[in-house]
């Protein structure tokens, strides 16, 4: 299925493009050496001593786009599993890089900007959570966003939300201490989902933890949860915080993604939550 997202013009993702050369397939190697498949993502960037930032799921690349040029001094990976959005999103960063108009905000006051503009975003066209746990090395991402994450409402379907144990045990794994899960949604049954692991997965010392959506959601989580949940610790790896505004959020906004303007615009009601690594 075409989205038509490029209006009809060929989208050309370019060196925006995480390449098989940067990410080779993985090897049969981890059969036996689970960490054969680890590559160092930070060094995909022109400048890799830069902290580390990754966005799941970034559909049209608005906020990875909008963050990337409010933190030049950090590294950005957007990772995205639809071929035609991940093709979008790096078009679009490509553009403004060579300083063209952005043709889904019609705006082109970047034409004036340097070349070297926004060399800190890549995009890689992949599953995030696999991506994460294969080839992601420990203790190297200080943040991970989570935004508007489809939230698959078939039951037959919810093993395809991002968290899990085996995500957040993975998320743990990979971020720097003090590291964030940033987290937003607009969907009352999702969130109510998330908000199950996250009384299991994380301390809620100023008592952030939505304790109805999570008790609405640990019977659909239970259900899920046919082994002994993956990689728990004894202690919870993660603590609440308050989600602060992104600086890239326009007026009224938290993030400022496509998904959050679109249902803005509807009214619907929006939950948030930061899980910072202990
Ligand atoms: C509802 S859209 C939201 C897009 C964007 N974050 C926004 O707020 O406008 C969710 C996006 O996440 C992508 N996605 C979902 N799960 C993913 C995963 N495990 N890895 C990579 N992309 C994923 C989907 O293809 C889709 O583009």
């Amino acid at each position: 299925m075409s989205f038509g997202l490029g209006r009809g013009r060929a989208l050309e993702p370019g060196a925006v493009a995480v390449s098989e050369a940067e990410l080779p397939p993985m090897s049969d190697a981890v059969m036996t050496d689970p960490l054969a498949g680890r590559v160092d993502p930070r060094a995909w960037f022109a400048d890799p001593g830069r902290p580390l930032e990754i966005e799941i799921g970034s559909g049209k690349g608005t906020f990875l786009i909008q963050h990337a040029e409010q933190h030049p001094e950090t590294n950005f990976l957007g990772i995205e599993w639809a071929r035609e959005f991940f093709e979008y999103a790096a078009d679009r960063i490509r553009r403004r890089r060579a300083g063209l108009a952005d043709e889904e905000t019609g705006r082109d006051e970047l034409s004036a900007a340097p070349a070297r503009a926004l060399l800190n975003v890549r995009m890689l066209h992949a599953d995030a959570s696999e991506f994460i746990r294969w080839r992601v090395p420990d203790g190297i991402v200080r943040v991970i966003h989570l935004y508007f994450s489809d939230p698959w409402p078939k039951s037959r379907h919810h093993r395809r939300r991002v968290v899990q144990d085996r995500f957040l045990a993975e998320a743990a794994r990979v971020l720097v201490p003090g590291g964030e899960v940033r987290v937003v949604t607009d969907h009352a049954e999702l969130w109510a989902w998330d908000s199950a692991y996250f009384a299991d997965w994380a301390e809620d010392p100023s008592g952030l933890l939505d304790r109805e959506a999570a008790a609405r959601g640990a019977a659909d989580v239970a259900r899920e949860r046919r082994e002994r949940p993956v990689g728990m610790p004894g202690v919870k790896p993660f603590v609440m915080a308050p989600f602060a505004r992104s600086a890239g959020a326009g007026e009224g906004e938290l993030v400022g993604t496509n998904f959050e303007r679109k249902y803005r615009r509807e009214g619907r009601a929006f939950w948030a939550v930061v899980l910072r690594r202990a």
